[in-house]
């Protein structure tokens, strides 16, 4: 399955704060002076086990405490860019949370600079485009949102999307929905968590108040045929993450991913990793293994791989362009 790695891919669903590796988290924590409640690396591995998604907000937002310079910020973002290079992710839609960082004193601009640095290193060294998608915390109140979409104003030129992240239970869609109107107004395209752990309600709810044009998640749509029908109508694609969705216990076992059931219902599927420092793998060890786990053909990986530029946020050109790298590849590695 060497192919899976080489084939040019998108990634549509990827939380930045998600891949701090632990070595890169003692190596800052050790510059920046910061305590963290472990002693080795090994330690920190052993407490990546979830019950549910809560447990791992909980320590992944502590492991983004590290972060206090826009150097940290670059820093991790190039880790995961010289990961895209490796595995020939010529794409990525990159979440930021800026939230979880504006919330304990860190400036928006240093968390953007830092980022948007990473970006222009890896566009010109690398070839790899990408965009960002500046996410709202779900636990927190619109009004927050709201903050969070002032300050982020004078750095427009950098964010595409607005996304919708965090705690679901209890944390519907209709919470944000005047903020995402707003956000539309000022040119930012909507996306939005939905249907992870929360019911395929959420999912409806993210379309209508939010507007969203991708569902991240979405996996609990298939608990409503209706829903469904209407996502494959309007070809609403999925970023479904397998790995995420292995270790938060959103599925028990890789071999019952839903994955394929929604590829032979017509539904959008991309894979992606989402945060792949603490759910074990990047993008192209989530691609193998669950083609492995579902037998999938190379058929339906390709189609997946191809939906990743299809439903991206790119200009059709763009798409099109990547698209046809994908054929070319196809057509050498038959
Ligand atoms: N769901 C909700 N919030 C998150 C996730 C996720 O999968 N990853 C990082 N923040
Ligand atoms: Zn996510």
């Amino acid at each position: 399955m060497d192919w899976i790695k080489q084939i040019p891919k998108a990634e549509l669903h990827l939380h930045i704060e998600g891949t701090l590796e632990p070595e890169l988290m003692f190596a800052i924590a050790q510059r920046n002076h910061v305590k963290i409640p472990y002693s080795s690396v090994e330690e920190v591995r052993n407490a990546y086990r979830f019950s549910c998604l809560q447990d791992f907000l909980d320590i992944y937002y502590a492991g983004a405490g590290v972060l206090l310079y826009e150097e940290d910020f670059y820093d991790l973002t190039m880790a995961y860019f010289q990961h895209c290079a490796e595995e020939n992710i010529v794409h990525t839609e990159i979440m930021f949370d800026p939230q979880t960082h504006t919330q304990r004193g860190i400036s928006f601009e240093t968390v953007i600079m830092g980022i948007q640095k990473a970006r222009e290193e890896a566009q010109e060294k690398w070839g790899i485009s990408s965009l960002l998608i500046m996410s709202f915390l779900r636990h927190l109140t619109q009004e927050e949102a709201f903050q969070t979409l002032t300050e982020s104003l004078p750095y427009k030129q950098y964010i595409t999307a607005v996304g919708l992240d965090s705690s679901e239970k209890g944390n519907p869609p209709s919470k944000f929905k005047e903020v995402y109107q707003a956000a539309i107004k000022e040119g930012y395209i909507p996306v939005a968590h939905a249907g992870e752990e929360g019911p395929a309600d959420y999912i409806e709810e993210a379309l209508e108040d939010l507007q969203i044009v991708r569902i991240d998640h979405g996996n609990n749509c298939l608990t409503n045929p209706s829903l469904v029908q209407k996502l494959v109508m309007q070809k609403m694609a999925l970023t479904v993450c397998p790995f995420s969705n292995l270790e938060l216990k959103v599925v028990e076992d890789l071999k019952q991913h839903p994955a394929k059931k929604m590829l032979d219902l017509g539904l959008k599927v991309t894979i992606n990793s989402d945060d792949p420092a603490y759910f074990g793998g990047y993008l192209t060890q989530n691609y193998i293994q669950l083609a492995d786990a579902l037998q999938l053909s190379k058929e339906e990986v390709a189609t997946m791989v191809k939906n990743s530029f299809q439903y991206s946020l790119l200009s059709p050109e763009k798409k099109e362009n990547y698209i046809q790298r994908v054929e070319d590849f196809l057509e050498q590695h038959q």
